[in-house]
């Protein structure tokens, strides 16, 4: 059976408290499916109450939302690979659309952050997508390839096609990001191709490519159908803990 990851990115949403109430509630109500991942990315003050609470549930783990790319340094309100895989973190978001389009991050600062989080030990999830003028102008692979091409631009030489079996990938519009709008699953099933295509053409036969962008309940059923998304990441239907654990029960 195909193994599935259903990743919640939680945003700047949910303390230690918060997250511990909720995961005691979701670990109580999930029925563990053995071919199913669930991840969460709690804002970087949660992630170690968060890690404590899902430590030795099989198929469970927490991840940052971003890192930096300096394993130390004088640099305020940064967080490094090292210090979030000491907090717990077993993977890291690199280059979300909001890092990307409200913090001002480059494609150069992804390749630096997938190399630092390859190189402690966390999952990059390396989170790629078009704008509406972008996709309007037919230029939605053209924009992806290139974020790709940068996020992964730094890993070393001749390890890359290991490395990239430890890679997620996720898709996600910026447009159907927090909006309402989805892409139809038809829709993202293409550029999940085009991403495959991308990622065998460089021995990435393994990597997990996800859909993000306005998932929820009522849609999970129909993205899951298509074979090409091989999980979900979720933002605001995953901070109701009822709306995950449907969502988590979809498929
Ligand atoms: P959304 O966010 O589900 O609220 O659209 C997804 C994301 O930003 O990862």
């Amino acid at each position: 059976m195909k193994r599935h990851l259903f990743a919640a990115n939680w945003k700047m949403h949910l303390g230690p408290k918060a997250a511990q109430e909720y995961l005691a509630t979701f670990l109580r109500r999930y029925r563990n499916r053995p071919e199913r991942d669930v991840w969460f990315f709690p804002p970087a003050v949660s992630v170690e109450a968060a890690s404590q609470t899902v430590s030795g549930h099989a198929g469970i783990a927490v991840g940052v939302q971003d890192i930096h790319w300096e394993p130390k340094g004088a640099l305020t309100g940064a967080v490094s690979a090292a210090l979030a895989a000491e907090a717990g973190a077993k993977a890291a978001l690199v280059g979300h659309s909001e890092r990307r389009h409200v913090f001002g991050e480059t494609d150069a600062d992804t390749g630096r952050k997938v190399r630092a989080a390859l190189d402690h030990r966390l999952t990059p999830v390396l989170c790629v997508g078009e704008k509406w003028e972008e996709r309007e102008r037919g230029e939605t692979e053209r924009v992806v390839e290139r974020q790709l091409a940068a996020g992964l631009a730094n890993l070393p030489a001749g390890r890359e096609s290991g490395q990239l079996g430890r890679l997620v990938v996720a898709y996600e519009p910026v447009w159907a990001i927090g909006t309402g709008k989805t892409a139809t699953p038809r829709d993202a099933a293409l550029v999940h191709r085009a991403i495959r295509a991308w990622l065998a053409a460089r021995g990435a036969v393994t990597a997990c490519i996800l859909y993000g962008g306005s998932v929820n309940a009522a849609n999970i059923a129909d993205l899951l159908a298509e074979p090409e998304i091989e999980g979900v990441l979720v933002g605001g239907a995953s901070l109701d803990v009822e709306s995950w654990l449907t969502i988590c029960a979809a498929g």
